[in-house]
Order: structure tokens, then C-alpha cells, then sequence
């Protein structure tokens, strides 16, 4: 049966929430940049770190709090054990290893996974009503293990997934074009990874629906070629990382932006991954982004897209590699 997510927050859309705590698991460069930008967009007033380096995030939080007069907050504190945690409203997971050069985020799934089977008791004792986001890569595979492992329910427990994929579209798709990257409506769907779908027949640009004055762009007989951008969106992390070794800033705007959304509580649509059995006729348990309507609560609704036919091949292939991964996977 299609799974129902928890539409009665629909109608709670525009009562706001503060003071809430965020903690954020697994202290390290991606974990730091998520902190800096939840900071100074004000998305909380008790920040809590935990990681196993105790002296290294006391000093992390030590140095955030020299400058607590311009972001109002005054309590940024550390945990080892996880209890400190308790009670937190959204918690971010970035621990796990990350991709070397030649590896994909899907070949880093058994050894991520046998760090988050460690970490995740204390989690799921001191923040059970917590809204889980998901960071650590594989990103679609290691939600649904948290989800199974936690038995948590698949509207409080979700990645940012393509949301950064979806950003990075709009960003190329508008130096392409030579419009700024807000002027650029368009998702990336599927798997945060290599078999991301680009939803060309959704992307806008201006009010324009670019596929009604290119009906072919994204595919093979495109002569514009415009399935280059895609490729640049699914190396986009390559790019930086085989120079930086990792990538930071955008993924820690992307989920500042992401509990911005929840926090607002305005109904934002963004692409983001939950288990999504039940909806665009996917049969299976699977974990992967889709168009979703946040709440405070989580994912208030999933949006199901009019995709083509050679969208829906995508999105099915994109199905079958995270199926396969999952499977993999032991735990
Ligand atoms: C990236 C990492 C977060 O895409 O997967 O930058």
C-alpha cells in the first residue's frame, strides 16, 4: 500500500519554532562546515558536538563561542557519550569515510555503515523524537540503514540527498545560460551519486519551461548537448575533492538550508530522500530523493513529478543501483 506520510502538518505550515537543539554528529570538516552555517543562519540557541576527539570539539566549540555575540548563541557544548544530546530536535549525521579519488559514495557503504551501527544506540536512547538528517555517504543507503536500525519513521528520518544535486543544477544550468542561480527552478531526483536523474522536463527558467522550446534537451539527440550539465552536477563533489580531498561548504549550506526549511516551517519544496515505497510506482523499500514538502515535523508530503519516458528509465535505474546497494550492505 502507498506509504502515507503525515499531511496533518500540512495545515500546521507557518507556526514557527525556536529554541531548539541541533546536535551534529561527527565533528569533523563537513560536520564543522554544517555548524558554521547553522550558527549564522540563528537556526539555534544550543549547538551540541559529538565525536570521539573530546579535546578537539571542545576546542571547535570553544572557537565558535569567542564570536557568540554576532549569531545569539550563547551555548555550544560537547559530548562523547551522546547524553548531552538529549532532547535535540533535529540531529545531523555526517560520520562515516569518505570517497578517495577513484572510489564512488557507494563503495564506501560496508565501512560507513560499521561506523554508524556504533554510534547510533546512544542517538536513538537520548533523541527519540529528534528529526534525523542524514549526511554520511552513501547517503541514500546509510538513511535507510538508520531507519531500519532505529525503526524510525520515514518522515523524521531523511537525507539532504539531491538537494545539493539539484543546487548545483540550478548553478550550472545558470552560467550556461547567464541568469542568476535563483532565476533557475529544476530538480536532480534519485540517487545522491552517480545515477542521479536531472528532471529536465520540470526545469524552468524565467517562467520558461526550457523542454517546451527544447523538447529533446537532456537526451542523446540533443544537438545543444545540455546533458553535459548533468555530468558536471554528478562530478561536481570529484571536481573538488581531488584537489581539497573532501567537500565542505556547499554540503554545510546545503544542510543549513535544509533545517532552515524544517524550522520555517513555510512548506518548502526541496529534494531531499526518504524511503519512498509507494510513490512513482516504485514497489520496493528504498531510500532515494524526490521532490518533498518539509514541516517542522519532517517530510510533510512527497511530490509526485509528471517525468517522460526517458526520465522514468533514469529514475528506474537510479531504483535498481540503490536496491542493489542496500542489499549489500551488512549490519
Ligand atoms: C557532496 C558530498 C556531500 O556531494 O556527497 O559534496
Amino acid at each position: 500500500p502507498p506509504t502515507k506520510f503525515q499531511t496533518k502538518h500540512l495545515k500546521e505550515i507557518g507556526k514557527r519554532q525556536h529554541d531548539e537543539k541541533i546536535s551534529v554528529v561527527g565533528v569533523g570538516q563537513v560536520g564543522i562546515a554544517c555548524s558554521a552555517f547553522i550558527l549564522q543562519r540563528r537556526l539555534t540557541n544550543h549547538l551540541v558536538f559529538m565525536d570521539i576527539r573530546k579535546d578537539w570539539i571542545k576546542a571547535e566549540a570553544l572557537d565558535f563561542l569567542h564570536a557568540s555575540s554576532t549569531t545569539g548563541s550563547q551555548k555550544i557544548t560537547a559530548t562523547v557519550d551522546g547524553k548531552e544530546m538529549a532532547g535535540s530536535k533535529y540531529v545531523v549525521i555526517t560520520t562515516g569515510l569518505r570517497p578517495t579519488k577513484d572510489q564512488s559514495r557507494l563503495d564506501v557503504a560496508q565501512k560507513t555503515t560499521d561506523m554508524i551501527v556504533k554510534i547510533m544506540p546512544p542517538l536513538l536512547e537520548y533523541c527519540p523524537n529528534a528529526t534525523f538528517i542524514v549526511v554520511s555517504n552513501p547517503a541514500d543507503v546509510i538513511t535507510w540503514l538508520i531507519q531500519k536500525l532505529g525503526k524510525l519513521p520515514k518522515h523524521r528520518c531523511l537525507s539532504t540527498g539531491c538537494h545539493l544535486d539539484s543546487l548545483r543544477f540550478r548553478y550550472f544550468i545558470s552560467k550556461r545560460l547567464g541568469v542568476a542561480p535563483s532565476a533557475v527552478e529544476g530538480y536532480i531526483i534519485g540517487e545522491h551519486g552517480n545515477s542521479s536523474v536531472p528532471v529536465w522536463s520540470s526545469v524552468m527558467v524565467g517562467g520558461i519551461a526550457l523542454l517546451r522550446i527544447m523538447p529533446d534537451i537532456g537526451t542523446e539527440s540533443d544537438k545543444e548537448k545540455w546533458s553535459k550539465v548533468h555530468e558536471q552536477v554528478v562530478k561536481g563533489a570529484s571536481t573538488v575533492s581531488s584537489i581539497k580531498t573532501y567537500t565542505n561548504w556547499a554540503i554545510g549550506m546545503t544542510v543549513s538550508d535544509v533545517i532552515s526549511a524544517l524550522k520555517d516551517n513555510s512548506g518548502r519544496i526541496l529534494s531531499v530522500a526518504t524511503d519512498v515505497q509507494g510513490f512513482m510506482g516504485i514497489e520496493d523499500s528504498v531510500v532515494l530523493s524526490l521532490p518533498c514538502i518539509l514541516t517542522s515535523d519532517g517530510i510533510a508530503q512527497v511530490v509526485e513529478l509528471p517525468l517522460t519516458d526517458f526520465e522514468k528509465d533514469m529514475l528506474k535505474k537510479s531504483v535498481d543501483t540503490l536496491i542493489k546497494a542496500q542489499c549489500s550492505i551488512k549490519f
